[in-house]
């Protein structure tokens, strides 16, 4: 069955859904556990559907994070896949999984990173920026937002015309394709 992956995601869960589909059919590992930190994100009825355990834990809670690492180790879990998840990973997590914690971001980091950059207004950002390209950085998650060491970047262009959601639509097609293909590759590793 191979490493057993938990998934953390904060909205809507498109990502968390499309590796779920994805280690369905690997060999390398399965998704086994979704945690969010919100009671009415898209993603738990989106996982609970495709019979994945889903958990929310209050936002305190993922400041210490006592309660998601014994939830981590209840699963049994190797390795931690961030999809649109938004809070800051609490240290002891960071410690428990050095270099088995990865996110996605939908740019090309180091730019259009950090604090409240997420969702569209990343998207918007590039836009008004005048940037021709944007992309997806997928990177290991270290103390500081999007500053992790990168694993792996994909571009797509950006039009003149664009709106923002046309960018993050865009880069969601991006992110189905590679972010379970970079991961699956990571868990052959650990
Ligand atoms: C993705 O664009 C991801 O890069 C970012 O948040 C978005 C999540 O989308 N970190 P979804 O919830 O997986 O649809």
């Amino acid at each position: 069955m191979g490493k057993r992956i938990a998934v953390f995601a904060s909205g809507n869960g498109s990502n968390a859904e499309n590796l779920i589909t994805y280690f369905d059919k690997s060999e390398s590992g399965r998704v086994v556990l979704v945690l969010t930190n919100k009671a009415d994100a898209g993603v738990i009825d989106r996982v609970e559907k495709m019979g994945i355990l889903c958990k929310v834990f209050a936002n305190d809670q993922w400041k210490t994070g006592e309660a998601i690492l014994k939830a981590l180790h209840e699963e049994d879990i190797d390795f931690i896949v961030l999809a649109g998840f938004l809070l800051r990973i609490p240290l002891n997590l960071l410690h428990a999984y050095p270099h088995h914690i990865v996110n996605i971001h939908p740019a090309l980091l180091p730019k259009f990173g950090g604090k409240g950059m997420y969702g569209d207004r990343v998207h918007q950002a590039v836009i008004d920026a005048g940037e021709t390209h944007t992309g997806i950085t997928i990177h290991y998650i270290d103390e500081h937002y999007d500053e992790g060491s990168i694993i792996f970047q994909a571009e797509c262009p950006v039009y003149p015309t664009d709106t923002s959601s046309d960018v993050a639509e865009r880069v969601h097609q991006l992110e189905y394709r590679y972010y379970p293909d970079v991961v699956e590759q990571l868990l052959y590793k650990v």
